[in-house]
């Protein structure tokens, strides 16, 4: 396969069809954040690092098999639901997908976005992208609650073995002191769902859902 990725952040892209067992020939990533890269460098040095999609030319990749990409969220997300700025704010990034399709004429496209963004930006998407979005939630597959709308061409089929996962069948056991997290939290049990919550903030974090944070960390009571 030939790839296309945009926002390409640490390559999970090529991870997932790594994983899937589907061999890629070339995989152009679209990416500027300088530790993703390095990150995505160090584990796929045969990647091709274009920089920033905003002065890309996508015509240069007409034929390729897959376009994938999920853009930013930070307008879309109920995260900031105060001052969201949907499609008009950082997420109008999501247009440059919208140009890499038509640019490149991918045989088939993979969109990615956050599932809490409103009714009209969602609307905007289809159109855009000429289909309906499936939802599916990371928990199913993984130990983070993470629900998103994937937009494809791709059939789909989704009947699928879900997973049972929870962050101690991912956390890893020998890690550095410097990864440590040291902010205060209640512990709740490491085979719990939720195994923690933070202290001195008014809305519970289900620590489940905070991978990043914990990935390289150890637990200390
Ligand atoms: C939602 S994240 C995507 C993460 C990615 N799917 C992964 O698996 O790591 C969006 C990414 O878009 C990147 N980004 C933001 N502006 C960009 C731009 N102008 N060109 C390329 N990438 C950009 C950010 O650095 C971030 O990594």
């Amino acid at each position: 396969m030939n790839v296309l990725s945009l926002f390409d952040g640490i390559s999970c892209g090529m991870v997932a069809l790594e994983r899937t067992g589907i061999p890629v020939e070339r995989y152009v990533a679209y990416e500027i954040d300088k530790y993703a890269i390095k990150v995505s460098k160090k584990n796929y040095p045969q990647i091709e690092h274009c920089g920033d999609v905003t002065t890309a030319d996508f015509t240069k990749y007409y034929g390729f098999d897959l376009l994938v990409g999920g853009s930013p969220c930070q307008s879309l997300s109920i995260v900031r639901s105060k001052a969201r700025q949907h499609l008009q704010g950082k997420s109008k990034l999501f247009f440059e997908f919208v140009r890499a399709l038509h640019e490149s004429k991918p045989r088939y496209f993979l969109f990615e976005n956050v599932a809490s963004m409103n009714e009209e930006s969602k609307n905007i998407i289809n159109k855009e992208l000429n289909c309906k979005p499936l939802l599916i939630d990371s928990a199913d597959f993984s130990a983070q609650n993470r629900l998103r709308l994937y937009w494809t061409n791709i059939p789909v089929n989704m009947c699928y073995k879900k997973n049972a996962d929870v962050l101690k069948d991912i956390l890893q056991s020998d890690v550095d002191e410097k990864y440590y997290y040291s902010k205060a939290f209640d512990f709740l049990g490491i085979d719990k769902k939720v195994c923690a919550l933070l202290k001195n903030i008014k809305v519970y974090i289900y620590i489940i859902s905070q991978i990043t944070i914990l990935r390289n960390s150890k637990f200390k009571k």
